[in-house]
């Protein structure tokens, strides 16, 4: 029979070769594993009960905020706060970050910043959603309460980001600053079991990725490198398929393993790009720099960014190497504006 390796046994074992941790991750990383059972649980029974619609209420964005937007922030915090390694966290869902400020919390190391479930407008018609968390040890002092610097720390300083991957599988996707590793929940037994090591993305890609709704307020860069990747050129694998679901980590997911790019840029919408910075694009790039890709902003490498809130968007860039150093070429000569 083979050897199935869980998440819970991979964690220990990761951690046995830092002996001078001190289990404080391991427990964290845990706690999300559960968290991301229950959302699973929900997600795939969505049809079932009436969890599926909209709550009814708005979150700091104005969007409409899901049933399940609201269960999976609820339960993310509740574990999160149970691990007792966690004494705060930035989440999509609310507006300001939320303390833990009681008993073991008060010790807790780390701080989350986390989107807990994104691609929530798909929820309704069965297309993949997921979960991005991402991970930063405290800048305040252990033993009080966190504040707003904690969580206002550039990408550089993150020490874990994933996402989960609620779909045909569901799955989770970590790295802990040593290369990628993803896990299949194997729903027989209840667990996420190794089943992607150490993921590379391919450096050539042939899959764009980018909500062409808005081509006409797209960067000239941008748009020129759209009818690039349509061109033909056989030799080169082009023209280039086009695929965009529109839930980030289900994009991200498909790119990092066949190779592509990904693009939100400006738009006339969201003049500042869409996607925020803390808890969607920081984990992304993280995780796409560990598995060997990049991930810009369109001029500056996203995880240098000085975060001036925990709000704040982004456009973002990223994906397979080469194709991203072509889409740079292609806004530095034509610019991204
Ligand atoms: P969320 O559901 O957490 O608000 O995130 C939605 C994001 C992201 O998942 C997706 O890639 C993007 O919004 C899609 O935006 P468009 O519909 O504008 O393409
Ligand atoms: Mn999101
Ligand atoms: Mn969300």
């Amino acid at each position: 029979m083979n050897k199935v390796t869980t998440l819970n046994q991979f964690i220990i074992e990761q951690q046995a070769e830092h002996p001078e941790a001190t289990g404080g991750l391991s427990r964290l990383l845990h706690h999300i594993g559960i968290a991301a059972k229950k959302v699973n649980r929900e997600v795939n029974k969505a049809g079932l009960v009436d969890i599926l619609g909209q709550a009814g209420t708005e979150n700091v964005q104005g969007e409409q905020q899901q049933k399940l937007d609201l269960y999976a922030n609820e339960t993310f915090l509740d574990e999160l706060r149970a691990s007792g390694e966690c004494c705060g966290v930035a989440s999509e869902e609310n507006e300001d970050i939320i303390l833990f400020d009681q008993g073991l919390c008060l010790n807790g190391r780390y701080i989350v910043c986390m989107d807990p479930l994104d691609g929530s407008s798909n929820i309704d018609v069965n297309v993949s959603v997921g979960t991005i968390f991402s991970i930063y040890k405290r800048l305040s002092p252990v033993g009080g309460p966190a504040d707003l610097g904690d969580f206002l720390q550039k990408g550089t300083e993150l020490v874990i980001a994933g996402y989960v991957l609620y779909g045909s599988s569901t799955m989770l996707v970590y790295s802990a600053g040593d290369g990628v590793n993803g896990f299949t929940l194997d729903p027989s037994i209840g667990e996420f079991c190794l089943s992607h090591t150490d993921i590379k993305i391919p450096a050539n890609g042939k899959i764009y990725s980018i909500n062409e709704g808005h081509y006409e307020k797209f960067p000239v860069g941008v748009k020129k490198y759209i009818k690039y990747c349509q061109e033909k050129d056989p030799r080169q694998g082009r023209p280039y398929t086009s695929r965009y679901i529109g839930s980030l980590v289900a994009d991200f997911h498909r790119n990092m393993l066949k190779g592509g790019i990904y693009i939100y840029p400006e738009t006339d919408v969201h003049p500042h790009g869409k996607l925020r910075l803390q808890y969607e694009c920081n984990p992304m790039a993280f995780l796409a720099e560990q598995a060997g890709g990049t991930a810009t902003d369109g001029k500056r490498r996203i995880l240098e960014i000085e975060p001036q809130e925990i709000h704040e968007r982004t456009p973002l860039y990223t994906g397979s190497k080469n194709m991203m150093s072509k889409v740079s070429e292609f806004l530095d000569f034509f610019g991204n504006i």
